[in-house]
């Protein structure tokens, strides 16, 4: 029997047309637009040799047991993985297969557009807008620009060195970055000085959020952070929305301890209508679009594809997480 690879939603156009060409395969899938249930996913990956699944889907040892020991990899269609227990996919020999790279570019775009609808307060003159309501006076609505002012990257990694290579050109004078070690080669190409949190903080205009979510950086922002925040300052997440504590960012924001949030991650995802954060005038919120053009989502999407196939015919992965499977 040919190996079989679940995957747990519809791709993009053209992925989805390679995938469904698949004939070395068979492929299992679920083609709906809208996240599979634990129940059926548990269900359904019974006697698969991959998976490819989103950031939704929860892969934890109950689903690697439920699978079966064909398990060869799960291949995740992103860049982020904390949604994958690694300790027990290490446990269960089970690789794991990401797209990085693929999606810097469009994530860094994102991370640009929030810092522009914050600083230039969008989301209110949107409003207007739609109200037919005139925005322009002189004295009200006003916005900050980023000539001069003093850029903040929370990891500086694919996307944050990307980040800041789009936001340079706007006028920033000083790049401060944070993380979990120093990264000299890409801090050179920005002329970016490597900092404690912090001094960030104290010290950023704009703070734009690129780490993965860790143990280290869940709550990252909380109570403590946010009284540090230089007053007038913008915070943009296109990381995760667990990296912020968001009941110490509604009382930063009403405290006028920063300006503006600009999230296009949040916990939950999506937020409920009517969430506290969607009605703050000082916080944009984007469902979390990071990667959402065509040519990425392909490109992501592809490169899940290629990941499980590698695995399932025993062949090195082109983009594999190393968890310490030999
Ligand atoms: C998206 O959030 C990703 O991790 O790719
Ligand atoms: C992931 O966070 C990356 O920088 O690609």
């Amino acid at each position: 029997a040919k190996p079989i690879i679940l995957v747990t939603r519809k791709l993009p156009a053209q992925a989805q047309a390679r995938l469904s060409a698949l004939t070395s395969v068979t492929v299992r899938q679920h083609l709906s637009t809208a996240p599979i249930s634990h129940s059926a996913l548990l269900s359904d990956i019974r006697g698969s040799s991959a998976l490819i699944c989103l950031l939704s889907d929860k892969v934890d040892s109950e689903l690697l047991e439920a699978a079966g020991p064909q398990l060869r990899a799960v291949s995740t269609v992103s860049v982020g993985y904390d949604h994958v227990d690694t300790q027990a996919l290490k446990q269960h020999n089970v690789r794991l297969g990401y797209t990085p790279d693929v999606l810097t570019d469009a994530t860094a775009d994102t991370t640009v557009l929030l810092a522009l609808m914050a600083s230039r307060l969008a989301k209110a003159a949107l409003a207007k807008a739609a109200k037919g309501e005139s925005a322009f006076t002189l004295s009200e609505g006003l916005g900050s620009q980023f000539t001069g002012k003093t850029l903040g990257i929370v990891g500086l990694g694919r996307i944050g060195c990307a980040t800041g290579r789009r936001l340079l050109p706007f006028g920033f004078t000083r790049v401060l970055y944070t993380g979990s070690q120093p990264h000299s080669a890409r801090a050179g190409a920005l002329n970016a000085e490597f900092v404690g949190f912090h001094e960030l903080l104290q010290l950023a205009d704009l703070v734009c959020v690129c780490c993965p979510l860790t143990d280290r950086t869940r709550g990252m922002f909380g109570r403590e952070a946010f009284q540090h925040a230089k007053p007038g300052s913008i915070l943009v997440n296109t990381a995760r929305g667990a990296v912020i504590d968001q009941e110490a960012l509604l009382e930063a924001l009403d405290a006028g301890a920063l300006a503006h949030a600009a999230l296009d991650v949040t916990v939950p995802e999506p937020l409920p209508a009517g969430h506290p954060l969607l009605c703050h005038p000082k916080c944009t919120v984007l469902p979390h679009i990071g990667s959402a053009t065509e040519e990425t989502r392909n490109a992501m999407a592809n490169l899940a594809i290629d990941n499980a196939l590698a695995a399932v015919l025993g062949q090195p992965m082109p983009a594999e997480v190393c968890i310490g499977i030999e």
